[in-house]
């Protein structure tokens, strides 16, 4: 498969399509302002500014904001900025269901279907390639941190970088270990393998995404184990220590944060069964998120 890059090709398509859209609307803006340069910090800010209803089912709509226009993808458009990339997804059910919505973007409705029960086979990795427009998707199991750090220590070691990596854990060791600080050193030792991945390759860095905690309702968590360690003090701790040990852009880290944490309290209650997984909604505004990110990024 071809090395991918959005290449000038796709931005032109993009930006015709986006002019297009502005003029469509007799916006009484100018086209240039679309994610470039000066406006790019103050609008990868907004990205989470989100408004939902619930009619149902949950949906969501960006938030107006002066200046940045972001663009909801479809499957046509995903699948034009995505087309030759390599796109490596590890972490817990969290990743699994960022997973899912990129794939519910990509695939039309049949195809999804298909695809869901492999997806969501517990505890296990899945691989599916779209040969019409060379992208290839693995999802990892990677429930704790040292299995995310190992995975980047073996993507360095083979030079095989991918185009997109989508990382995320932290309900395990919430659950498991219970305890913040060594969430956090943990989360250190990913950010120096995240780290030393960007320097050696130049331009051909992936561009990567770590998928926040989403906020857990205790009331609704499934076992009393749950009910008991991952409490809301827990869970406050443990998205300290994401931003203390500068996993995100915003805190010189490595990664651009989807903050899984923001969408899921904007969704609220009604949109999780058990508290810790939430509507599809959820999911397919992270990626949104992210594909807006990308070609924000890529200016
Ligand atoms: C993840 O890490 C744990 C703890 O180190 C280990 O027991 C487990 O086998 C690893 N899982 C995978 C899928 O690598």
């Amino acid at each position: 498969m071809g090395r991918w890059r959005l290449s000038r090709r796709k931005l032109l398509f993009l930006c015709v399509l986006c002019t297009s859209l502005l003029l469509f609307l007799h916006l009484p803006t100018s086209p240039h302002h679309f994610s470039l340069s000066p406006s790019s910090t103050l609008c990868l800010s907004r990205f989470h500014r989100i408004s939902w209803t619930h009619s149902p089912p949950p949906a969501w709509s960006w938030a107006k904001s002066e200046n940045c226009y972001f663009r909801r993808f479809s499957r046509k458009h995903a699948s034009e900025l995505l087309r030759g990339a390599w796109i490596l997804a590890a972490g817990d059910s969290q990743a699994r269901l960022v997973v899912l919505a990129l794939l519910r973007l990509l695939l039309d409705p049949t195809e999804v279907s298909t695809v869901e029960p492999d997806l969501f086979r517990r505890h296990s990795d899945y691989h599916i390639t779209l040969p019409d427009r060379g992208i290839k998707v693995d999802f990892l199991w990677a429930p704790y941190e040292s299995n995310i750090t190992w995975l980047l220590r073996d993507i360095q070691h083979t030079r095989h970088y991918p185009d997109l990596l989508i990382l995320g854990s932290g309900l395990w060791h919430m659950l498991h270990i219970t305890n913040p600080s060594l969430y956090g050193t943990a989360l250190t030792e990913i950010k120096q393998e995240a780290v030393s991945l960007l320097e050696p390759s130049g331009s051909l860095h992936p561009h990567m995404f770590w998928l926040g905690l989403p906020k857990l309702v205790n009331s609704k968590l499934n076992t009393e184990e749950k009910k008991e360690k991952m409490t809301g003090n827990m869970l406050e701790a443990y998205n300290w220590e994401v931003k203390w040990r500068g996993m995100p852009k915003g805190s010189s880290g490595p990664f651009m944060l989807l903050d899984i944490g923001l969408l899921t309290r904007g969704c609220g209650p009604l949109c999780t069964l058990d508290g810790m997984h939430y509507d599809g909604a959820v999911y397919d505004a992270a990626v949104n998120i992210m594909l807006n990110s990308m070609l924000i990024e890529s200016q």
